[in-house]
């Protein structure tokens, strides 16, 4: 199996390259400054080094989402714009592409979890350019996975997990949002799930289409926050002896997130026979690779 994964220094993209070199695929990565996904020629470049290719991966992003309000033109750059020249590029040699979007795409009114197919309805501009970046890859590349996920932490880059872990070190109380619902996913996990789904359509087992991958059992971030610090007293000591759940109106950011954001992911498991297991599992084990360093 010979892979592409642009994107490759990004909290996921570390982990697809760990796990790809891992089953001996001698993954080939692309990534800021080197490959700049919005211009077309870094994109050949990137073809040209790699090789052979049986998948791409594209787990480059433009994903700081509040930044993205007024930085829209980057944000669609990235996430839109360079898309359609990825989907060109590997239509141009009939390469398939696992594409990775987000839960912001939709509004967060439901009330049960969300299908591939519901209707987007995307609330900021980080949304917008994900669900536009969507849209472009189908019409420009029919040979394409796209995976929506949610609440992504790992042991690379910044995430929520990382950012309570500091907090709790600093503050005596953390505030919390706690009416907001979703499902945190580790990126360890849905690097798994990604290079599973790669090799499956690389050896022609076709499923093209949108799916949703994420941990389970829905949480939110306030009861998400206590888990992490329980679980991560045993590595070291917390300042923060409360934490006080609040509301979304209490903590204004820039861009809207979505009130309830849960994915539900039975067509991946059934498509592509990938067993999911929950974030409480796959947070001891991030804990443990991270103090491990
Ligand atoms: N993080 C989450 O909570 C979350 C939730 C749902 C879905 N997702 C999706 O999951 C995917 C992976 O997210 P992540 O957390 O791994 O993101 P990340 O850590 O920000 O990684 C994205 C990578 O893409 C690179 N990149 C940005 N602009 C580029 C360009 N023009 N050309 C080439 N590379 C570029 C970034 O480089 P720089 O760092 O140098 O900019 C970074 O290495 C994204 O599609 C994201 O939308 C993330």
């Amino acid at each position: 199996m010979r892979l592409l994964v642009f994107g490759s220094n990004g909290q996921l993209g570390h982990d697809l390259m760990e796990q790809s070199q891992a089953r001996g695929w001698g993954p080939s990565g692309a990534d800021l400054p080197a490959c700049d996904i919005t211009r077309a020629e870094s994109i050949d470049h990137a073809f040209a080094g790699a090789g052979a290719i049986d998948a791409v991966i594209n787990a480059a992003a433009y994903t700081a989402v509040d930044a993205a309000e007024s930085n829209a033109d980057t944000a669609f750059a990235v996430n839109r714009d360079a898309v359609i020249l990825l989907a060109q590029a590997c239509a141009r040699r009939g390469v398939p592409l696992v594409h990775v979007s987000t839960d912001y795409v939709f509004d967060g009114l439901k009330t049960s979890p969300y299908l591939p197919d519901d209707r987007v309805n995307p609330q900021g501009v980080y949304g917008r350019s994900k669900a536009e970046g969507e849209a472009a890859l189908r019409r420009h590349w029919e040979r394409h996975i796209i995976v929506r996920t949610s609440w992504l932490f790992g042991v690379h880059g910044p995430n929520f997990v990382k950012t309570m872990l500091r907090l709790g070190k600093e503050r005596d109380t953390l505030r919390v949002v706690d009416d907001q619902v979703g499902c945190p996913t580790y990126s360890g996990d849905l690097a798994a799930a990604l290079l599973a789904i790669a090799a499956q359509v690389a050896d022609r087992k076709e499923a093209w289409g949108t799916y949703h991958f994420c941990n389970d059992v829905p949480v939110t971030w306030y009861a998400f926050t206590r888990r992490i610090l329980a679980l991560a007293r045993p590595y070291e000591r917390f300042r923060a002896s409360e934490i006080v759940p609040i509301l979304t109106a209490h903590y204004p950011l820039p861009a809207p997130r979505p009130p309830f954001s849960v994915l539900d992911c039975s067509s991946l498991e059934q498509r592509f026979g990938i067993v999911r297991r929950d974030w409480e599992a796959a947070l001891k084990e991030m804990l443990s690779a991270l103090y491990a360093r």
